[in-house]
């Protein structure tokens, strides 16, 4: 390694935006599917490594809400490699010790993969290896519409106490309850937005955009995004 990683202060919570998957196919002279393909590939490859190493959390934005715009078979490509996915972590369930949970609006998928994903979920309920979150149809507005939606019904049956809203019963409400906010959020391909991931919890989170393109990602991208991370002088808006 060219870089020093503290291994003992590694951030708890990373989460990564797999962009590029359609420029590397295109580089290769290969359809979208096949770049997509490759990106589950390297994100398999990345899980395996990251939960050897010991990191307790990865989130990654696989589907947003914004995606279903793309054209149908490019939706229904993605859908295709979601199912694949799960099942496999499915077969593998007993010698993987990965723990699995999903974000996202689930509901406007596919009867079978949502139960996939939610046998997935519970097979693994008491792994103790890197918790991989999956975000699927997950937009970050969409997330704190539906949470401000519960918390409205909640309010309407008298269960909470609207005088004595803080953001910790708010963030409750939101698909991350229970999660710590990322410390650190990668973006690959060079890109340097948020495209609707995490808004909410990305308050404080260290941003690293890294010149490669996902389904070329390795272990090793990680550690320098983390080198980069534990350069940098976390505040959270105080003074250091
Ligand atoms: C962005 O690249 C990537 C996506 C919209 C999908 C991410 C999906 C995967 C990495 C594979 C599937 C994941 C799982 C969990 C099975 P892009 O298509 O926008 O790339 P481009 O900007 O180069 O066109």
């Amino acid at each position: 390694m060219k870089y020093k990683v503290d291994m003992s202060n590694l951030p708890k919570h990373i989460a990564i935006i797999m962009d590029g998957n359609g420029r590397w196919a295109k580089k290769y002279l290969m359809r979208r599917a096949a770049g997509h393909r490759a990106g589950a590939t390297a994100l398999r490859r990345l899980v395996e490594q990251m939960n050897a190493d010991g990191f307790a959390v990865l989130t990654v934005y696989a589907f947003s809400t914004e995606n279903w715009k793309r054209d149908t078979q490019e939706v229904s490509d993605l859908m295709g490699l979601m199912h694949e996915y799960i099942q496999q972590y499915i077969n593998d369930a007993k010698k993987n010790n990965v723990r699995m949970r999903t974000i996202g609006d689930l509901s406007r998928l596919e009867p079978s993969l949502q139960d996939k994903i939610a046998h997935l979920a519970d097979l693994t309920r008491n792994h103790d290896g890197l918790l991989l979150n999956i975000a699927i149809n997950y937009g970050g507005r969409d997330e704190i519409v539906r949470a401000a939606g519960k918390l409205a019904r909640d309010a309407r049956q008298g269960k909470v106490d609207l005088d004595g809203l803080d953001e910790d019963a708010f963030a409750a409400y939101l698909d991350t309850s229970s999660l710590p906010d990322p410390d650190l959020i990668i973006r690959t391909s060079g890109e340097m937005r948020l495209s609707n991931f995490l808004l909410w919890q990305a308050a404080y989170a260290e941003l690293v955009s890294m010149d490669v393109l996902w389904p070329d990602f390795k272990i090793d991208h990680l550690y320098q995004a983390v080198a980069q991370y534990q350069q940098r002088k976390r505040r959270f808006g105080g003074r250091s």
